[in-house]
């Protein structure tokens, strides 16, 4: 029977994640975008599959029911009770309720959490508050529309479990990914990140180019669903990593990041290591400026220069400037024919760097708007 599914992503990456949702194929088809959110429906290993494959999107959430209209507690309550959590929530066990609201005349999140326990309990289950690693009710209201869901991932997908040494200001790895699959990236040519801190972009990359699941290394909300079925998430998985080892026997390109610090060198190497991908992708300590010139076949460059805060003017806008020039330079002479991706804070410096065209994507990067451009 096919489900509706919901996937939780940062703004600006419900395209990217709309269009990796449908390319998971096996009768996941169609997909709606909403504000942060990717609706879709599919088959019953479709929520394993998501939460295992998905590089873009932060959760998936298992609707309880459909969305419905409620103004008060008791129309909320009337509702919530009816729908079946013991399919998702284990006897006896507390829950966790995150509820987000707004422009609702039921406001005051305490009442509807509240509500949802009570709703537990007369289900027949604990109901008890529990800390974060416990499962959760997602609880979201829109101008008096709700809708209920079980968190089928756990934690954040974006914790992939490879990433223990950081750098300064490291990116999300969903965003990373989200970054690669929008400059088209799958692993047929080669790729450098020039300024790669603790690697995530090069993580990403080797992980896409030899189809490494995502999750192959964490575990998952859904894992402790009563209606798992055990059988059929065991061969999503054997089938994912049976996938991932062919895929590391067939030749690959070369990827490489670099970075002029050495500390984020280690970092990336350990990273990668962590990742199983230490011997798919090489870390270099080397300045941008020592790039040296392409010799082979043209390949991909993504980059997440450092920056501060937004750059109001004078003498470190000037510098900001002045840098990213340089270095724009520097990947287009050395770099002929590659295509040149960089990931900007701001307007001026993106095209300082030789930015051209519209941006290919817009979100935020740890609060900062940021654009995933092309240097031409
Ligand atoms: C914003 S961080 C990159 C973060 C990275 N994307 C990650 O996820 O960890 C920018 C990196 O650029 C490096 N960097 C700064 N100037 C550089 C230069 N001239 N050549 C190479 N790397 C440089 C810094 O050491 C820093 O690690």
């Amino acid at each position: 029977m096919n489900s509706d599914l919901i996937a939780v992503v940062a703004r600006g990456l419900e395209k990217v994640a709309a269009k990796e949702i449908r390319a998971l194929g096996g009768g996941i088809g169609k997909t709606r975008e909403d504000r942060g959110r990717v609706v879709f429906a599919g088959p019953d290993d479709a929520v394993y599959r998501a939460n295992l494959h998905l590089r873009t999107v932060e959760r998936i959430l298992v609707p309880g029911g459909p969305a419905f209209e409620a103004k008060t507690a008791i129309q909320f309550s009337a509702v919530v009770r009816e729908l079946p959590w013991e399919n998702w929530i284990p006897r006896g066990v507390g829950v966790r309720i995150a509820a987000t609201v707004r422009g609702c005349d039921l406001y005051h999140t305490g009442l509807i959490g509240e509500a949802m326990r009570e709703a537990l309990v007369y289900r027949g289950l604990s109901g008890e508050e529990a800390e974060e690693s416990a499962p959760t009710i997602d609880v979201r209201g829109t101008g008096n529309v709700w809708t209920v869901c079980a968190d089928a991932s756990g934690g954040s997908l974006h914790r992939r479990g490879y990433r223990k040494a950081t750098a300064k200001a490291p990116l999300r790895e969903t965003l990373a990914a989200a970054l690669l699959l929008r400059c088209g990236w799958t692993g047929d040519r080669p790729f450098l990140d020039p300024m790669c801190g603790s690697g995530t972009l090069v993580a990403e990359a080797a992980s896409i180019a030899t189809e490494r699941p995502p999750g192959l290394d964490r575990s998952f909300g859904f894992e402790t669903f009563p209606n798992l079925d055990v059988d059929v998430w065991r061969d999503v998985v054997g089938r994912a990593r049976l996938r991932h080892e062919e895929r590391l026997r067939q030749p690959l390109p070369e990827i490489v990041g670099a970075d002029s610090a050495k500390g984020s060198v280690r970092a990336a190497r350990s990273n990668l290591g962590r990742a199983g991908l230490g011997d798919v992708a090489t870390i270099l300590e080397r300045r941008i400026q020592d790039t040296p010139p392409a010799t082979g076949e043209p390949g991909l460059v993504v980059v997440n220069p450092p920056y501060g805060r937004r750059i109001a003017a004078g003498r470190d806008a000037d510098s900001a400037r002045g840098e990213w020039t340089a270095w724009g330079r520097v990947l287009r002479e050395r770099l002929p024919g590659w295509a040149l991706h960089a990931l900007s804070p701001e307007k001026e410096l993106a095209t300082a760097a030789g930015a051209t065209g519209r941006p290919l994507l817009r979100t935020s990067n740890g609060g900062i708007p940021v654009a995933l451009v092309e240097l031409a």
